[in-house]
């Protein structure tokens, strides 16, 4: 009795530790412990797992078998003597993939599989849902293909319900609006993604996300450029550290008009210099960025009666060419809306395919997702048509390798932007200035 009350304690003891573990120290708890357990589990379940998700394979194999063999010969039928035989037969077994070595990460783990014959990437990513319940974790996505394997990467919870981001590190045109799924900052670096589109319904986060872009940009030497045209509400209280904002078509028109001539003057200067793009200048030439933020696109092309026609192909016109050339001359554009498509007018397909950043926050038609995403890999389109209303800010991202992952910016209200505007007014460049100010192009030698 007195041994039970020993045993028991023990065990009673070493929950409490464990659990204290875990509370305390979730990080070495993982790895130490629970990571270890869930990777025997996935190993000793994975044929189970993996067939009942139709992955194994059929394959003959030779197998030895005792046979029941009636004897020749026996006296009666209902005496018939049955003997044990041992034959060699062909039998049909299941096989399932081959798994790799599961790899710990921060949420999960990722694992390296082998593809049977005739299997292809698709098979394991309409396989990926069963899989991710059959392990008990929130997702299992389809990542890393190569010839003949995939890599699964399953997440244990959702990494986007409470979103944090380390402080910004202040690097040029480096802004961090959130996390991705995979646990780390999801990092929007114009020199490296120069043009963004940023799409989703009412509701769906895309102007927090503009908030979290100025507020990272604020402090950091560049010129920030606004298009309000739903009567500036949205950009209007950012305007202490906005050089230049257009909130009526003819202002816009201006605006554009003033963006594309300096990019041209950008042009002359590098090509005079010799360079290629304003980075390649010398320190001295080198022009201030300018992030140019749209907050509605539609409300640039919409024609409120014929008159604005000529209007509205400037605009297109202007926008094109801005994405065209802003790379190289550091003009960078961030463009938002909910529908982005050719109903808008014959320039918006052109101007899409220059966005090559794309960010698809919830979408109510599966058309917008469409336009978003609708080049890229088709299970980027069905999860960002799976982003419920109750996460706003949730958002697929997209870059120009096909590569995607599921992010969600950070809180920023209006209020923070507000206030980082402010605090940084005195950084916003003159646009006059700016747009005057003669190149000091140097002498031709
Ligand atoms: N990343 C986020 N995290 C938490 N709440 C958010 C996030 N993004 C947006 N929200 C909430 O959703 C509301 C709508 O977001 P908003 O950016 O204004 O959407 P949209 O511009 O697409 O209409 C915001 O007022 C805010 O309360
Ligand atoms: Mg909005």
């Amino acid at each position: 009795m007195s041994d039970m009350v020993v045993v028991l304690g023990a065990l009673a003891v070493a929950a409490v530790r464990l659990w204290a573990w875990r509370r305390w120290h979730p990080v070495s708890f993982w790895y130490g412990v629970e990571f270890p357990t869930r990777a025997v589990s996935v190993y000793l379940t994975w044929h189970h797992v993996s067939s009942g998700c139709r992955l194994t394979r059929k394959r003959q194999r030779f197998r030895l078998t005792l046979d029941a063999v009636p004897v020749v010969g026996a006296a009666s039928r209902s005496t018939a003597t049955v003997v044990q035989k041992r034959r060699v037969r062909r039998v049909d077994v299941e096989r399932a993939p081959r798994l790799g070595l599961l790899r710990p990460t921060r949420l999960g783990w990722r694992v390296r599989l082998r593809l049977h014959d005739g299997q292809v990437p698709e098979d394991y990513e309409k396989a990926a849902e069963g899989i991710a319940h059959a392990w008990r974790v929130h997702s299992v996505r389809v990542v890393d293909v190569q010839p003949g394997f995939v890599t699964l990467w399953a997440t244990l919870r959702d990494p986007l319900v409470d979103v944090v981001t380390e402080p910004e590190t202040g690097e040029l045109l480096r802004v961090r609006p959130g996390r991705l799924e995979n646990g780390h900052d999801w990092v929007i670096d114009f020199r490296v993604m120069p043009h963004w589109l940023n799409a989703g319904a009412t509701q769906s986060g895309k102007s927090n996300l503009a908030n979290a872009l100025i507020k990272g940009l604020a402090p950091q030497p560049v010129a920030l450029v606004g298009f309000d045209l739903k009567g500036g509400v949205e950009f209007t209280p950012y305007a202490p550290r906005l050089s230049a904002l257009a909130t009526t078509r003819k202002e816009s028109v201006d605006l554009l008009s003033d963006l594309v001539g300096e990019v041209e003057n950008r042009m002359a200067l590098c090509r005079e210099n010799g360079a290629r793009n304003v980075w390649t200048l010398p320190e001295a030439l080198r022009r201030i960025p300018v992030v140019v933020l749209v907050d509605e696109v539609a409300e640039l092309f919409l024609m409120a009666d014929k008159s604005e026609k000529d209007e509205v192909a400037r605009t297109a016109t202007a926008l094109l060419r801005l994405a065209q050339l802003g790379r190289a001359f550091a003009v960078y554009l961030v463009v938002c809306g909910q529908r982005i498509g050719s109903d808008l007018g014959p320039g918006v397909t052109a101007l899409r395919a220059q966005l090559s950043g794309r960010v698809c926050h919830r979408v109510n038609d599966p058309e917008t997702a469409n336009m978003t995403l609708g080049d890229l890999d088709p299970a980027a389109l069905d999860v960002a048509r799976a982003i419920p209303a109750e996460t706003p800010g949730v958002c697929v991202v997209a870059g120009q390798d096909g590569s995607w992952q599921r992010a969600r910016s950070v809180y920023v209200p209006e209020s923070a932007a507000e206030q980082a505007a402010r605090d940084y007014a005195h950084l916003t460049p003159d646009w006059d200035t700016l747009i005057n100010s003669v190149p000091t192009v140097r002498p031709a030698a």
